[in-house]
């Protein structure tokens, strides 16, 4: 399979530059710079190579750089930004602040007629970002496009196949971005762009045929994308010898339970297990309010229904999770700090004894997962469905969680979905969470003492940072007249109008 390397220098867009690439059927892989060595590069028959930007200065003790040889491959290499500038370093270039300061954001770029900017007008837009510059051009390259600011926005060495562009050709502010890389995919490394999802599914049910012959798998279904297409995808291998886990912790969405239960064990016909476990989680929850502790109780109940499971269906060989690309890449990135302690099913591996764990979708970006699993005959309502946090409503319920309060939050929640769905509106998350405070209104003459629900829609592409989606008012006031006629004991709605930083995509 033809691939394409992103070697990553601490850039902010190193999964973008590898979706662009996908995006053009060619395989690309991302690697952090320090993990990766010239000779395993040269043995893994990459057909190029992108060096993705970063916020250093190449002459930085601490800047990130990498083995000068890369240069002698002769596989075809393209700096974007930093990796352009230390392409030109390590060439024998010299790097220097620009003159007139640093360029930010959209710029005018000039370029040169040649094989990077084929069919790219002289004059167009490009997204710069940079404060260091190529001052002097390494031997063997010249350069061909320049900005005001910049001689050397972008240089090439055509004989030796290597390029560098100051600028971000993978942002879409860069006018004509796609088609630089595309010149650089097609004409310079001479990808074929054979690379299609249904030579994937083929690839990976075959080999997982083989290597689980045999063998009995267990998945633990969270209801979520991620883990439903893994299943999906691990049932084509190996079939019977599959089964399901589900644990239903009464901290679902209204009737998703029972959603999850009817395209496994109905369409797909899975050994599918059902755990309905709402009573144990919500009696060790009972009283709870801190966030943190109810996350940790959460988790532990997670084990200790698995280890009652492991009693029914004995310790299966291969434990499957949905492992994606950004999870697999961002753990390589060394620790943020913990904001909050995310969870999925992370403790299962220590209560059975799995002789392995397989993870089909780690090498996919969560759109390509959703691709795959309706290719996999999966309905669109669970593969086009919006993210859903590990410890469910729990972190929806500010203060204490009963039974009844998530109820009320369930039915609040639904009625503001299905307003949006029927708008038309599809923010990258939308939630009610039912507050802690309670509210005086009036209904018909009467007084009334009820519950405060906010409404939460946001706009990311990484939820990472997010922003608060501006949903127009008439859609909002049908979710805030429905919850308050519906749902029994809610008087009051709020939507909250914060953006990640500083708020949180939830609330707990
Ligand atoms: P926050 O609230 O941290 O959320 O801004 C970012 C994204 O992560 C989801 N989220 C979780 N997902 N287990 C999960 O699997 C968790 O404990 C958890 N907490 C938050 C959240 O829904 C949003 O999509």
């Amino acid at each position: 399979m033809e691939k394409i390397l992103v070697l990553d220098f601490g850039g902010q867009y190193d999964q973008l530059i590898a979706r662009r690439v996908r995006e053009q059927q060619v395989y690309a892989e991302i690697k952090a710079y320090n993990r990766v060595t010239v000779d395993e590069i040269r043995r893994a028959g990459y057909k190029g190579i992108v060096f993705t930007g970063g916020p250093n200065s190449v002459y930085d003790p601490a800047s990130p750089h990498f083995d000068p040889e890369i240069l002698s491959l002769g596989i075809p290499l393209l700096g974007i930004c930093y990796g352009h500038q230390l392409i030109a370093y390590l060439a024998g270039g010299v790097i220097g602040p620009a003159a007139s300061g640093s360029e930010y954001g959209k710029t005018e770029v000039t370029v040169k007629p040649g094989v990077l900017f084929a069919g790219v007008p002289e004059k167009s837009v490009v997204w710069m970002s940079h404060t260091d510059y190529v001052s002097t051009l390494p031997a063997g390259f010249h350069a061909v496009a320049s900005t005001d600011a910049c001689p050397s926005a972008a240089m090439a060495d055509e004989g030796r196949k290597i390029y560098g562009v100051q600028f971000h050709p993978e942002v879409t502010h860069s006018e004509y971005g796609t088609k630089i890389l595309c010149n650089f995919l097609f004409s310079v490394c001479g990808c074929a762009g054979d690379w299609k999802m249904d030579d994937y599914i083929e690839k990976t049910v075959a080999e997982y045929k083989t290597a689980l012959a045999g063998k009995n798998v267990l998945c633990a279904l969270s209801g979520g994308v991620d883990s439903a297409v893994a299943a999906a995808l691990i049932h084509r291998a190996v079939g019977d010898k599959l089964t399901c886990v589900f644990v239903d912790h009464g901290l679902l969405r209204k009737n998703e339970g029972d959603g999850v239960e009817k395209v496994f064990s109905g369409g797909f016909g899975m050994n599918f297990l059902r755990v309905d476990a709402e009573e144990r989680f919500l009696s060790k929850l009972a009283g709870v309010v801190e966030p943190e502790k109810k996350r940790k109780i959460i988790g532990e109940e997670f084990i200790r229904v698995f280890e009652d499971v492991r009693d029914k269906i004995g310790d299966p060989d291969i434990l499957v999770q949905g492992t994606i690309y950004p999870d697999v890449v961002e753990s390589g990135k060394g620790d943020a700090a913990t904001i909050k302690s995310h969870h999925n099913v992370g403790g299962l591996p220590s209560v059975m004894k799995f002789q392995g764990i397989v993870e089909p979708l780690r090498d996919l970006f969560k759109d390509e997962v959703r691709e795959v699993g309706r290719k996999l005959g999966l309905p669109e309502s669970l593969v086009s469905r919006q993210p859903f946090p590990g410890p469910g409503l729990a972190v929806r319920i500010i203060g204490e969680i009963t039974r009844e309060r998530a109820d009320v939050l369930r039915d609040a929640d639904a009625i503001f979905r299905c307003e949006l769905e029927k708008a038309g509106v599809r923010p990258s998350q939308y939630f009610a969470v039912l507050t802690d405070t309670a509210s005086v209104g009036v209904m018909g003459d009467a007084r009334t003492y009820g519950h405060v629900v906010a409404l939460r829609a946001v706009t990311t592409d990484d939820f990472m940072t997010a922003d608060w989606t501006r949903i127009p008012y008439d859609v909002l006031e049908a979710a805030s007249r429905r919850i308050t006629n519906e749902v029994k004991t809610v008087n009051r709605v709020v939507y909250d109008i914060t953006s990640k930083p500083p708020a949180t995509v939830e609330w707990e």
